[in-house]
């Protein structure tokens, strides 16, 4: 048995760049119809299903701000009309707004919050309500899937990003806590935990001597590449994948292994 998800309709978002595209991509190429959301990025989004669709795919670009219920709403609106079901919610949209605790503004901690938890609660609700409408649609063993895009930083302090942490931290739980409340409904709800990964968020820190830098804290001795994470989510969506529930997958080259203590602490 292979990862595939014929038949299905995969809502990825924030799914114009980074991580969010390369998974969009893979689905694409493992037989789902992708819904590609996006926020400011419309051209990429366009560029994206044209080569979806150029690889033999089928994709539609549907703009919308996750923290925002009624366009969460429209977007869930429009897959449906696009496709006719939503099968599986990969809610990946998220930012980063950094600074010391002395100046980090309200609306930097409100934004990120706003974004990267408050957005999946609300794509996950507006899931979980399509999913029970749709009922059994046979196209995969269980009902409905959601994968939550969280971070190292949902276990890993991170001084100078409270914010973010703060909002991964948040996202662990919120997907947990969901896991197990729409399990007994076969709607599967796991997560997703990457580490380094060379995408546009984290430009700065993945070239030249922050590169060098960041390589002391990841044991497999590589920055991970958006496909790296983008497997592991055909993965946990795929039917090869339906007893987990509630489980994270940590894609981190072993930056969550406390490197630092290699060398006997
Ligand atoms: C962040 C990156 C960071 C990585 C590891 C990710 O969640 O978005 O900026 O490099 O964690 O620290």
């Amino acid at each position: 048995m292979e990862c595939r998800l014929d038949g299905q309709v995969a809502l990825v978002t924030g799914a114009s760049s980074g991580l969010g595209e390369a998974i969009a991509r893979l689905f694409a190429g493992a037989g789902a119809a992708v819904v590609v959301n996006y926020h400011s990025g419309a051209g990429r989004a366009a560029d994206l299903v044209r080569r979806i669709e150029e690889d033999g795919g089928r994709a539609v670009a549907i703009g919308g701000d996750v923290a925002d219920e009624a366009a969460v709403e429209r977007l869930f609106d429009g897959a449906v009309a696009a496709f006719g079901a939503v099968d599986i919610l990969v809610a990946n949209s998220g930012l980063q707004k950094d600074a010391p605790i002395g100046s980090m503004a309200l609306s930097d901690w409100q934004k990120v919050i706003d974004v990267n938890l408050t957005g999946q609660f609300l794509c996950a609700r507006a899931a979980i309500r399509r999913f029970r409408a749709q009922g059994d649609r046979g196209v995969s063993r269980a009902i409905g899937k959601i994968l939550c895009m969280s971070s190292v930083h949902e276990t890993i302090p991170w001084a100078g990003h409270v914010n973010y942490a703060a909002s991964k931290g948040g996202v662990a739980l919120l997907m947990r806590s969901l896991a197990q409340e729409v399990a007994g409904e076969r709607i599967r709800v796991n997560g997703l935990a990457p580490g380094a990964i060379r995408t546009p968020i984290n430009e700065k820190a993945t070239t030249g001597a922050a590169e060098e830098k960041l390589l002391g804290l990841i044991p497999y001795g590589r920055v991970g590449e958006p496909l790296d994470v983008a497997r592991a989510a055909l993965f946990l969506a795929s039917d090869m994948a339906d007893y987990l529930v509630g489980a994270t997958l940590t894609v981190d080259g072993g930056m969550t292994l406390y490197p630092a203590f290699r060398d006997n602490g």
